[in-house]
């Protein structure tokens, strides 16, 4: 028999929007619902992809934008040839924390290279997969970061101000608005129990759609 493919899901959003907290949530509601998975994140997700998020968040002293985009895109070809993609491939599927939207709204927008650079590249480099469902986690710059500093010290990324945020948090939406197909907007700004039921709800359509 066939193996029906995988269904692949992306969590997205600013710093310190509850992207960790929900990706747990659903990974419990996957198994629930007898759903083969894999949970995993970017950059990172395979060695070199770990090493490179190593890098690319604790490097000492500064890196150039071009660099940082092409170190991300890098760990993402490395993530879906050795692990995304076969996943789906087998029927299992792929909860992925952070993806391609998070380039085009911190590389893109945030650093300013351009959202049509950076897909520009990743289609140069033969990425061409999308999610089935991608969860914009969505709440004011402000608030997002007032929960990040109550975890610790920053990254690199995390250090940066007010208005790389907010222009990342622009990129975010504009994306979001222009494929509603596979992005549902999440109000991350609530508490836990209210998010986390915004985020079942969707993944459960997604579930039901695939019986
Ligand atoms: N809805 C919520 N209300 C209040 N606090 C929350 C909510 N969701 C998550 N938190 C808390 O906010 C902090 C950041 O959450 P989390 O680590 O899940 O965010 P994140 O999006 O993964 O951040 P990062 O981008 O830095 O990985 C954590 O301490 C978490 O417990
Ligand atoms: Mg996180």
């Amino acid at each position: 028999m066939p193996v029906t493919r995988g269904k692949f899901i992306t969590l997205e959003g600013l710093e310190g929007v509850g992207k960790t907290t929900n990706r747990e949530l659903i990974e419990a509601q996957l198994q629930r619902a007898g759903i083969d998975f894999v949970g995993t994140r970017e950059p990172g997700g395979t060695k070199v992809g770990e090493s490179l998020r190593e890098l690319v968040l604790h490097a000492h002293g500064e890196l150039q934008a071009q660099t940082e985009l092409l170190m991300m895109t890098a760990s993402r070809v490395e993530h879906i040839a050795q692990l995304i993609e076969p996943a789906l491939e087998s029927g299992r599927w792929v909860l992925c924390d952070r993806y391609l939207d998070a380039s085009a709204a911190y590389q893109g927008a945030g650093r300013q290279l351009g959202i049509e650079t950076v897909l520009n590249l990743h289609t140069l480099m033969g990425v061409s997969l999308e999610p089935d469902l991608t969860l914009l986690l969505d709440m004011p710059v402000e608030a997002g970061l007032a929960r990040m500093a109550a975890r610790g010290s920053p990254d690199r990324i995390e250090r940066e101000a007010v208005a790389f945020f907010e222009r990342a948090r622009q990129a975010y939406l504009t994306r979001a608005k222009a494929a509603p197909h596979r992005v549902t907007v999440i109000d991350a700004a609530g508490p836990i129990h209210q998010v986390g039921g915004a985020v079942a709800a969707a993944v459960q359509s997604l579930i039901d759609s695939s019986r």
